[in-house]
């Protein structure tokens, strides 16, 4: 009797992000197998065997290869993108988005054609931008393609949190909606240390200044790099995502997501709660805002949607 196939995940882009998550998966043994596929094949094969080995000896049953070939990432049941080119000097912004939107177009004709059952987790930046790239290109349903940025976020929150208050590590449930970029809407009001308010914590200024820091919590970490961003966080926030999807928790993250008419914004991407599950984004919360909260929210759209604006009138997507 043949044995059935077991879980697949592939990564395309095996630089600091997308390594990290199949280490971090290849340590829990979250599935079967992990497929690693990049531009540079030597490097990946260095990394699966290494990784392979690790997993051996933390006695997992994880085993991660390389795709060589496109066709090998076929029956993924997930597939993770974080490929991407930095900012590199004299490039604009707008150079920098037609680039990644171009390598995430190039990416995602290889998953449609050899993985269309697959759901699609986006990490390369800006983010929700490259998450509806992703999911116009596929053709997916919309609860198929799904960004992470929001667990992210959310934890820096928590940690810096932490940071002000010295106590409660592991006990903060910090939440943050909207963009991943400076837009980002951090929410102090649905933050707590084991359920403590943390406006019962901290005064107005310190949530302030833990507001303003998260917002800036992916640059600081460049600012000590230098050659490079964050991605112990990043890949840890992916792998929970994964892990959601694989054994179906149904549990509560937030993530980027198509809107449709949520939170009165529509043909967008943004940062909102859902429930991961089996098929992939199984239900969108709209929580109760405030004014404020309403404002900030839709400041942070309309930042990504001036993005797509600028791929729409190069006409990235005729
Ligand atoms: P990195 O430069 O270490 O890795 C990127 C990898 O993509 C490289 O190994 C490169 O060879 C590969 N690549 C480029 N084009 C490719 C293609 N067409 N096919 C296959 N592989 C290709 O970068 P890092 O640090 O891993 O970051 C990856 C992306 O994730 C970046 O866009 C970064 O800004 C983004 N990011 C997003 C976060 C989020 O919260 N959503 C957090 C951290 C990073
Ligand atoms: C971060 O927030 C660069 O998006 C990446 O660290």
């Amino acid at each position: 009797m043949e044995i059935k196939k077991g879980k697949k995940v592939s990564i395309i882009g095996a630089g600091n992000v997308g390594a990290t998550v199949a280490y971090s998966l290849a340590m829990k043994g979250v599935c079967h197998e992990v497929i690693l596929r990049d531009r540079n094949p030597d490097i990946s094969m260095g990394k699966a065997l290494d990784m392979s080995q690790a997993a051996n000896a933390a006695r997992t049953h994880t085993v991660v290869k390389v795709a060589h070939e496109a066709s090998e990432i076929a029956d993924s049941d997930i597939v993770v993108i974080t490929a991407g080119s930095p900012r590199k000097p004299g490039m604009s912004r707008d150079d920098l988005l037609m680039i990644n939107a171009e390598i995430t177009k190039e990416v995602v004709q290889d998953v449609k054609k050899y993985a269309p059952d697959s759901i699609i987790i986006m990490v390369s930046n800006p983010l929700d931008v490259m998450t509806y790239v992703a999911l116009k290109e596929s053709g997916f349903p919309k609860e198929r393609v799904v960004g992470m940025a929001g667990i992210l976020d959310s934890a820096r929150m928590a940690h810096f949190i932490y940071e002000k208050i010295g106590y409660g590590a592991g006990q903060i449930r910090a939440s943050v909606m909207g963009g991943h970029g400076d837009t980002m809407v951090p929410l102090p009001k649905f933050s707590t240390v084991a359920g403590v308010p943390l406006s019962d914590i901290l005064n107005k200024e310190e949530i302030a200044e833990v507001v303003e820091r998260t917002r800036h919590g992916g640059a600081e970490i460049v600012g000590y790099l230098k050659t490079g961003s964050a991605y112990y966080a990043p890949a840890k926030a992916t792998a929970i995502m994964v892990e959601a999807i694989l054994k179906d928790t149904k549990q509560i993250h937030p993530c980027a997501v198509y809107l449709d008419g949520h939170y009165g914004h529509s043909d967008v991407v943004s940062g909102v709660p859902v429930a991961l599950g089996a098929n992939g984004v199984e239900k969108l919360f709209e929580m109760t805002l405030n004014e404020e909260q309403t404002k900030q929210f839709a400041h942070s759209v309309e930042s990504v949607r001036e993005m797509i604006n600028v791929l729409k009138e190069k006409n990235f997507f005729d």
